[in-house]
Formats: C-alpha cells, structure tokens, sequence
C-alpha cells in the first residue's frame, strides 16, 4: 500500500478553527443574514431564520468559552497541587467546541491535571494511566460515568454504571447478542441498509451528512435490531438528539428520556405476549443472578434499562464515528485514494480513523483515598478518562501525530479498556466498514462544502453536528 504524504497527515489535518476564526466567520454571516431578514417572506425567510438560529447557536457557544466563569470557585481542594490546576472544560470550554482534539494535546504537558470546573475532576493525559484506571473498578467506579454527572436520570444505566460483580452478569446478558457471530447474522441487512441509503444519496451531488446518512444508518441498523419498521428509525434519530445534544438543558433530556422509556416499555409488553427473533424477545429470556443466589429471569425494568443504554450507546456514536472519518476523507484526499484504490485499506483505515478521533470521554469516581499517578486523589473525587488524550501518546503510538492507515498494532482505546469496554465494538467495526466500502465504491470524490460553517457538540461525546459534503455527478 503506498504511504500517505506525511506532510499532509498530521494532526493539522485534523485541527479545525481557533476560536476568534470561528466566532469572525460567524459574526459576518450573522450580521448578513440579519439586514435581508426583513426583506424575505415564506418559505425563504424560514429557511434564513433557521439558518440564523443555528450561527447565533454556534457563535454563543464559541464566544461562550475563554470569558465564561468557572463553575465553582477557582479555588482548589488543599490536597490538589496548585501547578496542576487548569481551566479545563470538555463539555462547555470554546477550544473544545472549535477543536476537541487539538485541545486536549494542549494538555500532556503533565501527566496529570485537576480541573476546577463541573465540581472539580481529574484528567489523565497518560495512555497507561488511563487504561490502568479504566481497568481497575476498585479503585475507579463507573457508579456515574458522565461529567457532569446525569442530573435527569435517577435509576443507573445497565450495565454501563454497574461494578462488577453486579456488573458482570448484566455484561453477560447483553455480550453474545453483539458478539461477532450474531454482527455476522446481520451483515446483509447491514450491506443493503447501507447500499440503499448511498443509492438515494448518489445522484444529488450535496448532502448534510449527519441528517442524510450518519444518523439514519446506525438508527436503521439499530430499529431493525429491535425488530421495528424502518419507519420509526427517525422517531429515534429526533429523540436521540435532544436527549444528547442538550448538554445545558436537563428539561429537554428528561423528556427525551421520558418519551424512549414509554416507547420501550409498550414494546417489551408487546414481545412478552409475542415473542419474535430481536433483541427485546432474547433480552426476556436472559438470567441473571439472585441475590440467593440462583438464577431468576431479568425483570421487564431490567430489559428497558439495557434497551435504553444500547439506544444512547449503539447510535450517537456511530454517528458520531462516521462524520469523524468523512470529515477527515473529504479534506485529505490523498487517504481517500488510498481507500478507492483498494478496499482491503479500509479495516486498516478504520482503526486508525476511531484512533485519531476518540471521541468518547468516559468518567469515573475515586472509591477510596488513593495515590494514582503521583497525586493525591479522595475518595468521592471524579476522573475524566479521554480516550483521545490515551490516543495522543507517544508513548504508544510511535509518530502519534501521523495518520497512517498502516499503523501495524493499533491497540487505541476508543472503545474504551476494561470491563466495561465497548460491548458494540464488532457491530460498530461492521457498520464503519460497510459505510466507507460503499460510499467510496459510489462516491469516490468529494469535498465539504465551506460555506457552512463547522459547528461541534463536546462532552461526553465530542461530534460534529452538520457536515455539508458535495461532489460532482
Ligand atoms: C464507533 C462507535 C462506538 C464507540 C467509539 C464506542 C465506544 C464505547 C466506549 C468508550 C465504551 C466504554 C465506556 C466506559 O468505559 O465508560 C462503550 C461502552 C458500551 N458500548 Fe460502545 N461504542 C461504539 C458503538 C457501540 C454500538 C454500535 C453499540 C451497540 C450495541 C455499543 C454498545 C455499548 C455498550 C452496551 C457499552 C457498555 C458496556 C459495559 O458497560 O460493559 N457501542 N462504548
């Protein structure tokens, strides 16, 4: 395989806009679209206001970062040493709205920060610390995996927020139904899903990838998983968004929330009374544990409760995955042709792509006083573990700033490390191989569309939220 320009690899690649670039742009265009916003009736001032709303979304949000307050108190817990404390935002912070991964390579300058935001947290920088940590639930609990913690939810996410033991055998209940044999069961649905989704896409020559492609797929896969019509895939894509795009409105989540709990509880009623050959169906047969000790049935609660985690797990991250890769493909075209030239690239690229891109921030709670990478840390304390900070180590990933399709052992933790890792990672592999054959098998050439300005969701989930792409037909 030939080797990328290494000039053109870099983490530059990936870097998007600084912050005063992006909140320029934006103002410009603001101010353009709201002289002619009088002059503009029906379909088209529609068009304009929306428009507007989403800059005025975006630029509050970039502008936000560099003046916003902290939190709490500046202040700092006594144990915390003062040279690690750094205004570190990875839900709300600009640099982390405009470039994620850029910003976090801002901070392995010590192994170890303290951010005093969202009640204070830990940051890791290290890729062996941080799989030690996500290792090791004694000493590091997923009893609340996000920071900030889930206000809107009160009950705990199975078995995503469980400890072993508890959570092993919530683990095992979910584990084979994704493992590879049952990914390979589905590999044709997978292929024609996708395969009709580009065809509807090709001739058009302009899409937004997210609302066109990367959100619908994954949602397909998933309704169809659960045994739905693929009509109500977007009745979930909508739910999905206000559920995790509303990191500052815990109204709007709650709702969501509200709305996927009642829709999954009509449906396990339904499979109870008719059982069928999905996810739901096997999931009412599961066992787990008593606590005498043998084995009961897992309880109708219990069912909704995973069905909810693979909802929140299995869909914004693809999503999330997919736009990552396009955006990166569309302004590297010397990779994407390394792609259409051969196919068998793509696993390579794939890993690769989820390395450079981890976009996943997983959280843990410190169990009990404890000396962890040469500091203090108190029982009750949270920790950020940054799957892009772990893939951003030298110490790992030789040349880290290169993005090379051929990175022989690629062992990156974007599907986390642990007990608790990505229990979708094949059904994910699956779905981000079959996008990138087949879209470059149809579509090999294609660019974004600059005009639009690129605006980024962070926290637990950094992603993109629309990307304009265009080619010729
Ligand atoms: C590229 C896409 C994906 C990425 C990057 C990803 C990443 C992750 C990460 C980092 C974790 C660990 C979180 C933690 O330790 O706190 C995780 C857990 C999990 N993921 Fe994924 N995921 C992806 C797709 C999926 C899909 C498609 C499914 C659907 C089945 C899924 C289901 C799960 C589940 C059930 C867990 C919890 C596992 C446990 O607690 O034992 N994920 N994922």
């Amino acid at each position: 395989m030939g080797k990328p320009d290494p000039d053109a690899s870099d983490w530059s690649d990936l870097d998007l806009l600084t912050i005063d670039e992006a909140t320029d742009r934006l103002d410009v265009e603001i101010a353009a679209i709201t002289a002619v916003l009088g002059t503009l009736d029906g379909g088209e001032r529609d068009a304009a206001q929306q428009r507007l709303d989403l800059l005025v979304r975006a630029r509050d949000r970039a502008a936000a970062g560099p003046k916003r307050p902290l939190y709490d108190a500046p202040s700092h817990p006594a144990h915390v040493p003062a040279d690690l404390v750094r205004d570190v935002d990875h839900v709300f912070g600009a640099e982390f709205l405009t470039d994620p991964f850029g910003a976090y390579r801002g901070l392995r300058d010590q192994r170890v920060l303290w951010s005093p935001n969202h009640g204070g947290y830990w940051i890791l920088t290290r890729a062996e610390d941080i799989r030690a940590a996500l290792q090791q639930p004694e000493l590091f609990s997923s009893v609340s995996t996000g920071i900030p913690a889930h206000a809107s939810r009160k009950e705990k996410l199975y078995p995503l927020e469980l400890d072993p033991p508890e959570h092993t055998a919530y683990r095992r209940v979910i584990a084979p139904l994704f493992a590879p044999r049952a990914v390979t069961a589905r590999t044709a649905a997978i292929d024609s899903t996708c395969a009709a989704l580009i065809d509807g896409l090709a001739g058009r020559g302009r899409v937004e990838f997210v609302a066109d492609f990367a959100e619908p797929f994954p949602t397909r896969i998933f309704t169809n998983i659960l045994g739905l019509p693929v009509a109500e895939a977007s009745r979930f894509v909508t739910w999905n968004n206000a559920l995790l795009r509303n990191a500052d409105k815990p109204e709007l989540r709650r709702d969501a929330h509200i709305a996927i709990n009642g829709y999954l509880r009509d449906l396990i009623a339904q499979r109870r009374t008719a059982p069928r050959d999905d996810v739901v169906s096997a999931l009412l047969t599961a066992t787990v544990p008593s606590d005498e000790g043998a084995d009961r049935p897992v309880s109708d609660d219990e069912v909704q409760n995973l069905c909810f985690l693979l909802f929140i797990a299995g869909l914004d991250t693809v999503t999330a995955a997919l736009t990552w890769c396009f955006h990166f493909l569309a302004r590297n075209p010397d990779h994407r042709r390394l792609l259409v030239a051969d196919k068998g690239v793509i696993p390579g690229a794939v890993e690769e792509l989820l390395r450079v891109h981890s976009f996943i921030n997983p959280a843990r709670t410190v169990t009990h006083d404890l000396e962890f990478a040469g500091v203090q840390m108190l029982q009750g304390e949270r920790l950020l573990l940054a799957t892009a900070l772990a893939a951003q180590d030298p110490e790992e990933f030789p040349d880290e700033a290169q993005v090379r399709f051929d990175r022989p052992g690629n062992r990156h933790m974007a599907f986390g490390a642990g007990p608790h890792r990505c229990a979708g990672s094949h059904l994910a592999r699956d779905e981000l191989t079959t996008a990138l054959e087949q879209w470059h098998a149809r579509i090999p050439d294609y660019a974004i569309d600059d005009a639009e300005p690129l605006t980024l969701h962070a926290g637990g989930v950094f992603g993109i939220d629309r990307l304009p792409l265009v080619w010729s037909t």
